[in-house]
């Protein structure tokens, strides 16, 4: 049977980060569900079609995603095209928002995710993978941060790439995006019962990484 690790928390909590570098300590797949929402939105940006829930569950069905993986990097593959470096856009990343809280869509993602589980080791990372997609398993971790601490690392993030942040602005988008995640019918981001609740707000990721770590190390041992 394959070990599943479900990380799930708000955007900007160290998910991605932390996820890739714990399943490289492991050597299990990373699984990043955003990037698969993401591709989903890109589609819809990128031919315009309207950002409506009826336009989402029609035609969600048409946008195929697939992930590759090319030396130990996830690739997120469009209707056969690669779009992993199309989907950080602001547009795309609230586009995201939008469309993942559409039942057709996340319905059309989970046989995706749970098929991947159930045939590697994996980490994965999302809003609903200990609730929803993956409930059995092994080990759940719940990460968090401080909307202000979140912001400042977003800002941090563009700023190394070079581009403009304004920290109010960021900080109101965090704010509104935790709204529309936790708020939304289907599959919203909670903290599985089963969950380690670790906050992030004062650690640097290698302290989180050991945290993580430790926490699978205590899981294997109980059972
Ligand atoms: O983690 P991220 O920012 O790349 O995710 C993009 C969007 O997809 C974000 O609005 C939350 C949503 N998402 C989700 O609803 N469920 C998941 N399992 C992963 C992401």
């Amino acid at each position: 049977m394959s070990v599943n690790i479900a990380i799930d928390g708000p955007a900007g909590a160290g998910k991605s980060t932390v996820s890739r570098a714990l399943a490289k300590e492991l050597g299990y797949l990373y699984v990043d569900t955003g990037a698969m929402y993401r591709a989903i939105a890109y589609y819809f940006v990128s031919r315009e079609y309207p950002l409506t829930n009826e336009s989402f569950a029609q035609n969600c069905k048409n946008a195929k995603v697939e992930l590759h993986y090319e030396n130990g990097e996830q690739r997120v593959l469009l209707n056969g095209t690669d779009v992993t470096s199309l989907i950080r856009s602001k547009e795309v990343t609230s586009a995201a928002s939008l469309c993942s809280a559409v039942p057709e869509v996340r319905e059309h993602l989970l046989a995706l995710q749970q098929d991947l589980a159930a045939r590697n080791d994996v980490v994965m990372d999302g809003r609903d993978i200990g609730t929803t997609i993956l409930p059995h398993a092994q080990v759940k971790i719940f990460l968090t941060a401080s909307p202000d601490r979140r912001a400042h690392r977003r800002c941090a993030e563009l700023e190394e790439k070079g581009e403009k942040c304004s920290y109010d602005e960021i900080l109101q988008q965090i704010i509104e995006r935790d709204e529309r995640d936790c708020s939304r019918k289907t599959s919203p981001l909670r903290q599985a019962e089963d969950a380690v609740l670790v906050d992030t707000s004062d650690m640097d990721i290698e302290m989180v990484v050991k945290t993580l770590i430790r926490i699978v190390e205590e899981k294997a041992a109980e059972q």
